[in-house]
């Protein structure tokens, strides 16, 4: 398995579940733009009466191995993200391609680069790694079946893919299939989903809900201002000064409510997150725990970590308001929190939730 490209396959049962569970063709043109062992075709294959298999990937050794177990696919060793390799790859050069179905697991790994640069039908933008190869087969493949791709969940709900989803929305519905547990993939740890993409009958029409999931929110009237905290644990001993203000990480935040500071470090810090008055913490990083959430009231400033999201009230009532409609709903809100790794609550989610009424 070479770790670098990601080859981290779907396994044989699950790929056929899935395809099984969400498309009924008696014939098929599939396509694995980084088809790997060929685990997807080979599920496709077991599904469909007729079916007719095309895939890349970069690496040839495994399009080597591959073409030797299926001497009938049309298989091409390519780089997707190379536009000169793809258009040599006999696997982008076939008629029909457009009629295709789209079978996706692309690479998910970042390295170190939150985003990559992307490119979609002309337009430039940042997304995640695998968003990049699912907008890149969309466009090279334009495939009017749409397909199904296997995503790190961080792909249907992060900042970084909010503006490559809103690309793929304009023509597409997106509905999610179901959700893999982290340890799904032989070798990695990722909490994925798979859903399924499928071009609108009309693009002019509006948005379909993404996911299919129903928007929800508490519908919060007392006004509030988020404090997003900008000072990561390793750098806060750089700014520790011992006439500081309490610095509160997550594992501080029991602490903060027992009023049990002594023990807590002190910073002197010019980063934003300094925070007074009404409040209620969260952790902006990891799970929120219902016992946690709690309105109080700071008489002085505290600096957060940048695992700690504050919202601030005008008063203490207004904050303890807030407190029991977080809790009333807090089964829901701890969807709010989520990722492809440890689950995080993004300040959009959270202001969207507090804002929207769907009660
Ligand atoms: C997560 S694996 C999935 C393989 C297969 N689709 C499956 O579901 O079992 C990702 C595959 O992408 C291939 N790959 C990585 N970078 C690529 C690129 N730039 N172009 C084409 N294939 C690539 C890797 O070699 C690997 O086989």
């Amino acid at each position: 398995m070479n770790i670098d490209l990601d080859q981290y396959f779907t396994p044989p049962d699950l790929a056929e579940e899935v395809i099984r569970h969400s498309y009924k063709y008696d014939s098929c043109v599939v396509i694995d733009p980084t088809c790997g062992a060929g685990n997807l075709l080979s599920a496709a294959c077991n599904v469909f009466q007729k079916v007719k298999c095309v895939g890349l990937d970069k690496d040839t050794v495994t399009i080597r191995k591959l073409r030797r177990c299926n001497p009938e696919w049309t298989l091409s060793a390519a780089d997707l993200l190379c536009k000169v390799s793809c258009r040599n790859a006999t696997a982008t050069r076939m008629h029909n391609l457009e009629e295709g179905l789209l079978l996706l697991n692309p690479p998910f790994s970042h390295k170190n680069n939150k985003s990559v640069n992307a490119y979609y039908n002309g337009i430039h933008l940042k997304a995640s790694v695998a968003m990049t190869y699912i907008l890149r087969s969309f466009e090279l493949f334009s495939p009017r079946r749409g397909g199904l791709a296997i995503v790190p969940e961080s792909v249907l709900f992060s900042d970084t893919d909010a503006h490559a989803r809103q690309l793929l929305l304009e023509a597409n519905n997106i509905e999610l299939v179901t959700e893999l547990s982290s340890n799904t993939f032989l070798g990695a740890r990722a909490r994925s989903s798979v859903v399924k993409i499928s071009p609108k009958r009309n693009p002019a029409s509006s948005a379909s809900f993404f996911l299919s999931e129903q928007r929800v929110g508490v519908k919060l009237n007392d006004p509030y201002e988020v404090v997003r905290g900008a000072l990561p644990v390793y750098a806060s001993l750089d700014e520790k000064d011992k006439e500081g203000v309490p610095y509160i990480h997550t594992t501080d935040l029991a602490d903060l409510l027992e009023d049990q500071l002594d023990g807590v470090l002190r910073v002197d810090s010019n980063k934003k997150g300094k925070i007074s008055g009404p409040v209620i913490l969260l952790p902006r990083v990891g799970t929120p725990q219902e016992k946690l959430i709690k309105a109080i009231s700071l008489p002085s400033e505290i600096h957060l970590s940048d695992c700690v999201l504050g919202l601030r009230f005008q008063t203490i009532t207004a904050a303890k308001r807030a407190e029991r409609l977080i809790k009333e709903n807090f089964t829901e809100f701890e969807t709010l929190y989520r990722g492809t790794g440890a689950r995080y609550i993004t300040l959009s989610r959270l202001t969207d939730w507090l804002t929207y009424s769907s009660k």
